[in-house]
This record gives structure tokens, C-alpha cells and sequence, in this order.
């Protein structure tokens, strides 16, 4: 996925780049100026211009300057930016790392760091021509052709929820854009910052509208990140922010994205003192935005562990998914599920990190995305049995027991039993 932290598996998928070191303390007094907070802005990311716009100004209301670190992190389809990257970068090289999206619905941080307040807010949205009309995938009528790019598996999620339209996988935003531009597609589903990146960069390109789509994984709000020794400076960005909203500023700054809803307290990271919230709370109801945001290795939700895994599929089937699993996965998800790098490469299809409760995936999530989006290089491609046969496989291999009752698709499809590892 992407560009985000977390396609499925919370794997922050970006090109892995330089990044300079650059030694020091992140703090600057220079005499009689004003005090200098180093920053660290992702060069890569399309929202590069917006966060920078954004922290100097709010460290400006607090009368500090700005030092921008620029590193490339943003990526899609590559080895990826690694999450621990950001706790060590956040250590030695810059007081803030701007533009780092966290998903609204289930706050979720990369290891070691704590986040800021949000200032802008973005997400999935809906792309259709300029002169379309139905604004909500919902209303497209039945058999309405819609593109989405490879990496954005949220967005591929929708289609289990969506059987009015027929799926086209392009290998990125702007395949799918020059698509929609084309008139071979009827709408797209991309990345907020994506859409406005080709845009930007194709001024000749036919308007578009963007409307953000609804649900859960759709809106991601934008923090800052930080790790404890620069919580000062965490503090003083958040000051500037409120700042920025009260003055009405912060909306103009952060524009074409909304500005992110305004932070409540109580919600709050183990990095931070309980007062400074972590990431502001969202529109979203109240059970998912209840969920703290973590820091450190997450901690594991023990409710779901406790109860034994269901018996949902038979041993038949997943004997008969082991099969097509090394026939039709493993060349990109490795013989023994572990994943792999390089070229023919996938995450990780079994353990910890694949069905981290704190991802809230369920069997139809994953199900769901195998059957329309794997094998990734011609998605959809297989019959249905043998999809419902890798999943008895993909269960067998996290710890769900064989029992007497096959799985059946229609079950699969729609299955709210959640994807946890019962491992060791
Ligand atoms: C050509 C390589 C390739 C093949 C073949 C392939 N995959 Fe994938 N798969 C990928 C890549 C790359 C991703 C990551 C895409 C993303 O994160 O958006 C992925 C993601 C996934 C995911 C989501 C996991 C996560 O944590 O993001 C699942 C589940 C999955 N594949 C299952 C399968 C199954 C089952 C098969 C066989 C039917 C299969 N894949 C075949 C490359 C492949």
C-alpha cells in the first residue's frame, strides 16, 4: 500500500532512501536570533510543500525558526521505508518528522515514536471526472467500471462492500488517473495526496472531483512524530498549531486537504506527559477513537487472544490450499509464508505481524482481498474454490484448528471472525 503505514499488515511501504546523518543537537540557539528546531521533512512525500508550510508557520506563532532535514522515504512497491527508521531518525537527526498519516479509525504508530497533534487531514477519496455526478461509490450504477491502483489495499478493501462496481488494479495512482482522464474508467480510488501530486504535475489534465470516501481506513489525519527527548519541541509545534486553528490560519495553510478535527483531551501516547494529547481524536465513532495510540511494540489486546480460534474450515480444504498456495503464492510470499524482499516480493502471510489484533482485520478482509487483489500480478485470477481452499490454508498456518465444517465462499466473503495469530 503505499503510503501509508499499513496496507494490511501496518508495513510502511516507501522506497526506502539516503538519509542523511547529520549530527548535532536538534535544537539551535544561534546568538540573538531566534531559536532553530531542526525538521524533518520526507522530500518523497506529495504532501512535502504542505507540511513544511505548515510547521514553520506554527513554529513561528511560538517564535522558533525552522531548519528543514529532507530525507526520501515516500515509496510505493519498494523495499519499503522501515518503520524503526523513524524512531531512530526522530533520535538523531531532527526535533519533528512532518507528514506521517495515521489512520483515523485505528490510530496506529510506527515503534518508538509519539505523534503531535494532527493539522491536516486526508485520505481515500473517491476520483471522478469533472463532469460526473454520483458522489458516492454507492450510487455508481451497477457494473460501473473503477480503478484502483496495486498498492492502496484499503482502497481495495471496499470492493467486498461495493458489488456494483467491477475492479481494474493499475500499478499506480497515476496509471489509474490517466484511466479515468481516458474515459476507460468511470471513477478511481486513490490516494488523497497522490491525486493531488499528478495533478499538480499534469496542469494540462481534465478536472477532477475528489471526495473523500466513507468508512472505516478512508481519512487519515497527519501528525508529526517525535521521540520523548524532543517532547518539548512536540509541545511548542502543538501551541503553534492550536495557535493556527484559533486564528483561523491553519486552513489556508494546509489547503487542498481538510484541516484534521481539533484535538480532545485524554487521548494520549506512553511517550507523552498525560496532558499533551497524542493524536488528535477524529470524527469517527467513539469505540475505534477510544483506542490509544501506540508507541512502543503495541500491546496486544488480550480479549481476542483469549478465546480459542473458531473451527471455520476442514483439513481437506486446507491440505488442498497448501497446494495452490505453493503453485500460486509463494513466489512472492516465500515457501513458508514468511514473506520475502526483492523482486518477486509480499509481506508476510502468517504471524504477529500479519494478523496484529490491532489492525482489526477479519477473515472476509483478508479473504476478500486474496479474491480480488492476489495474485498480484493478475489479480482475481483464480477460481473461486481455490481462493476459499488458500484461505483454509492462510488459517491453518495462524493457528486456526481444522473442524468438520467446510468453509464455503459466501461465508469467507462475509466473515467477521477476526484474523488474529494463535501461534507461538
Ligand atoms: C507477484 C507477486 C505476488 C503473488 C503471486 C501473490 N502476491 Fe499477495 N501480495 C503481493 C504484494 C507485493 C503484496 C503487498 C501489496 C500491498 O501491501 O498492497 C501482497 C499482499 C498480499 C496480502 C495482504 C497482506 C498484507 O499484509 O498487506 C495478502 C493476504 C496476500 N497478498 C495474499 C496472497 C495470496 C493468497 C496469493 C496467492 C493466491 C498471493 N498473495 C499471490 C505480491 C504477490
Amino acid at each position: 500500500m503505499s503510503f501509508r503505514c499499513s496496507p494490511i499488515n501496518g508495513r510502511w511501504i516507501r522506497r526506502s532512501g539516503r538519509v542523511a546523518v547529520l549530527l548535532g543537537a536538534v535544537l539551535w540557539h544561534r546568538a540573538g536570533a531566534a531559536p532553530v528546531l531542526k525538521v524533518c521533512v520526507d522530500s518523497a512525500n506529495p504532501t512535502r510543500t504542505m507540511d513544511s508550510r505548515v510547521v514553520r508557520n506554527a513554529l513561528g506563532t511560538q517564535g522558533y525558526g525552522v531548519q528543514f532535514v529532507r530525507f526520501t522515504g515516500y515509496g510505493k512497491g519498494g523495499n519499503g521505508f522501515p518503520v524503526g527508521r523513524f524512531a531512530k531518525m526522530a533520535a538523531s537527526e531532527c526535533a519533528l518528522i512532518m507528514g506521517f498519516p495515521v489512520d483515523a479509525s485505528d490510530p496506529h504508530l510506527p515503534p518508538g515514536v509519539a505523534a503531535t497533534n494532527a493539522y491536516a487531514s486526508t485520505g481515500f477519496v473517491l476520483v471522478r471526472r469533472g463532469d460526473s455526478r454520483d458522489e458516492s461509490i454507492g450510487r455508481l450504477p451497477k457494473g460501473s467500471e473503477v480503478g484502483i491502483a496495486e498498492v492502496d489495499t484499503y482502497a481495495g478493501l471496499l470492493y467486498s462492500e461495493h458489488p456494483n462496481i467491477v475492479m481494474h488494479v493499475y500499478v499506480a495512482d497515476a496509471n489509474m488517473l490517466k484511466a479515468l482522464e481516458a474515459g476507460r474508467i468511470a471513477a478511481g480510488l486513490a490516494w488523497q495526496p497522490a491525486t493531488e501530486q499528478f495533478l499538480h504535475s499534469h496542469p494540462t489534465a481534465r478536472p477532477v472531483q475528489e471526495r473523500i470516501v466513507q468508512g472505516r481506513h478512508m481519512r487519515w489525519n497527519l501528525v508529526a512524530l517525535y521521540v520523548s527527548q524532543n517532547a518539548q519541541a512536540a509541545r511548542t509545534f502543538d501551541a503553534g498549531l492550536s495557535a493556527l486553528r484559533s486564528s483561523g490560519h491553519l486552513t489556508t495553510l494546509v489547503k487542498p486537504y481538510a484541516i484534521a478535527p481539533a484535538p480532545r483531551p485524554g487521548k494520549v501516547s506512553a511517550l507523552v506527559p498525560p496532558k499533551a494529547a497524542a493524536v488528535a481524536p477524529t470524527a469517527d465513532p467513539p469505540a475505534t477513537t477510544a483506542a490509544p495510540v501506540t508507541t512502543a511494540a503495541p500491546v496486544k489486546s488480550a480479549a481476542p487472544l483469549k478465546s480459542a480460534p473458531p473451527a471455520v474450515y476442514t483439513a481437506a480444504q486446507a491440505a488442498a490450499g497448501a497446494l495452490a498456495y505453493y503453485q500460486n503464492c509463494a513466489m512472492c510470499h516465500g515457501p513458508l509464508l514468511n514473506g520475502q524482499e526483492g523482486g518477486y516480493a509480499g509481506p508476510a502471510l502468517k504471524g504477529a505481524d500479519f494478523a496484529d489484533p490491532s489492525y482489526d482485520f477479519h477473515i472476509s478482509d483478508i479473504f476478500n482481498f486474496v479474491a480480488k487483489l492476489m495474485p498480484a500480478a493478475s489479480p482475481g485470477s483464480l477460481p473461486e474454490d481455490l481462493d476459499v481452499k488458500i484461505m483454509a490454508f492462510l488459517l491453518k498456518q495462524n493457528g486456526y484448528p481444522a473442524g468438520s465444517k467446510p468453509l464455503t465462499y459466501a461465508e469467507a466473503s462475509k466473515s467477521s471472525v477476526p484474523m488474529l495469530y494463535y501461534g507461538k
